[in-house]
């Protein structure tokens, strides 16, 4: 963050003075405006709900262009990610700033193998729970448990206990995902086999049985560990915002990690893969292509609430970079499989098609992001639709505890405590209840 020459001035229409207030430049990016002494200098606040014009914090971990549709990890085009890394890798650059060479590539991996089980109590966790219990419950209940495993690296001012819980995260995401499932539907859990790939080990875990041997398919394990890159971290979203305050206090990584989970599941953040596969299937059940029309018009309908899922985004406002290679996974997959004439993906084309076409959307900047496409091709490897969200949190877990990381180690770090515009009663006395 480099300081500019450049000054804000803001001046008042009542004749308070005026003040300067530095500009700070990033390395790409909008420039920012330090209002830290506003407070102190003026006695006001600013008053961004939402947070549309406020950046909460220096980082070097991502860098999203919303208006070109551009995605970087640590300088990294999100499409070369994707095309010559794999998930791990991602982590790797995620963690400690840079791709990992050979050796540092072997020894990340065999770390994470090193950490993949889970304690044996954790099943004792999920038998708490419903069978039919929604996973994003569950994975919220079991990632806030693993606080109370590790008492080892609670220290979140220790830079090698803030390590060892990133790498215990990264490598128990895919086993607890998977328990959550195995436990949904009644079967034993299977063992993390560490001589798989992470997504490999993933979709063990998630569709073998003790009772015959299963190989994992090539082409599902790299679209999998596609959705895991894609996925893996999106700079300052609702959940790593949550994530950086709630670990702000200094609380126990994987609480804040589950504070994280527990925002992804909303429908307008993580729980839109889930939605919008919903919604194809509402409209594929009410007659398919033929009520696109009308399914359209709901959603420009000012009264209704209804929302094309998967579309619009706050900071992109052109084509989601992750949904264009979402959307070639999504051929490769369904065509590897046989599925290439699947109604819902042909149904999703055709919408994406109209609403692409449609004065509502373009005038409003709306394109499909990344859970327009991620949906079909998790259906399409077999995993539940209640799961897709689960999974979104299994993979941008890496993001969550590198941002946090990245806070607590800012010298300029302090706890998180926005301020308020009060428009609620004055001071006033309490009335004896008599006469209330
Ligand atoms: N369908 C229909 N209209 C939409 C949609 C949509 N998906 N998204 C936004 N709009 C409209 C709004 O109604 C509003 O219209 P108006 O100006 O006439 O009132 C305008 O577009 C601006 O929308 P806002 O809600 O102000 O945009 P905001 O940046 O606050 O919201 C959000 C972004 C939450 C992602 C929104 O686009 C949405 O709800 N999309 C559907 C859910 C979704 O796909 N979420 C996934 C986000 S990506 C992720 O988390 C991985």
């Amino acid at each position: 963050m480099s300081p500019s020459d450049v000054k804000a001035t803001l001046s008042f229409s009542d004749g308070s003075p005026s003040i300067d207030l530095p500009l700070y430049k990033g390395s790409i990016g909008p420039d920012v405006i330090d209002i830290r002494k506003l407070y102190a200098q003026t006695g006001k606040f600013t008053y961004d709900p939402g947070f549309l014009s406020t950046a909460s914090c220096n980082s070097t971990i991502t860098y999203i262009d919303g208006d070109k549709g551009e995605l970087l990890y640590r300088g990294y085009p999100i499409e070369q990610i994707a095309q010559s890394c794999d998930f791990l890798d991602t982590c790797h650059l995620l963690l400690y700033g840079d791709l990992p060479n050979l050796t540092q590539r072997d020894d990340f991996h065999k770390l994470v193998a090193n950490h993949t089980m889970v304690n044996e109590q954790m099943q004792f966790f999920l038998r708490g729970f419903r069978r039919d219990a929604h996973p994003m419950a569950i994975m919220t209940g079991l990632v806030g448990a693993l606080s109370a495993f590790y008492h080892d690296s609670t220290d979140i001012n220790n830079p090698q206990h803030r390590e060892i819980s990133a790498i215990r995260l990264i490598a128990k995401m895919p086993t607890l995902v998977a328990m959550a499932y195995k436990y949904s539907v009644g079967q034993p859990y299977m063992y993390p086999r560490n001589n798989l790939s992470y997504a490999g080990n993933f979709i063990h875990m998630m569709f073998a049985t003790p009772c015959e041997d299963y190989t994992v398919n090539p082409i599902i394990e790299r679209a999998l560990d596609r959705i895991f890159m894609l996925h893996a971290d999106h700079e300052q979203n609702a959940s790593t915002s949550t994530v950086r305050l709630c670990g702000s206090s200094g609380t126990n990584p994987f609480a804040a990690i589950a504070a994280g989970v527990a925002c992804l599941w909303g429908p307008a953040h993580g729980g839109a893969n889930e939605a919008a596969l919903n919604m194809l299937e509402d409209i594929q059940k009410m007659g398919g292509a033929e009520r696109i029309g009308d399914f359209i018009r709901q959603v420009k309908d000012k009264n209704s609430t209804v929302k094309l899922m998967g579309f619009g985004h706050r900071v992109y406002k052109n084509y989601d970079p992750r949904a264009k290679l979402m959307r070639e996974t999504c051929h490769e997959v369904l065509t590897a499989l046989g599925l290439h004439d699947d109604p819902l993906f042909k149904l999703a084309m055709t919408l994406e098609k109209i609403a692409l076409e449609d004065d509502y959307f373009v005038s409003r900047k709306l394109y499909p992001n990344v859970d327009f496409y991620s949906g079909i091709v998790q259906r399409a490897i077999g995993i539940p639709v209640g799961l897709f969200t689960a999974v979104f949190a299994l993979a941008r877990t890496v993001g969550w505890i590198a941002q946090l990381n990245e806070m607590i180690s800012d010298p300029e770090y302090k706890i998180g405590r926005p301020r308020q515009l009060f428009v609620g009663a004055k001071a006033r006395d309490v009335v004896p209840i008599a006469l209330r």
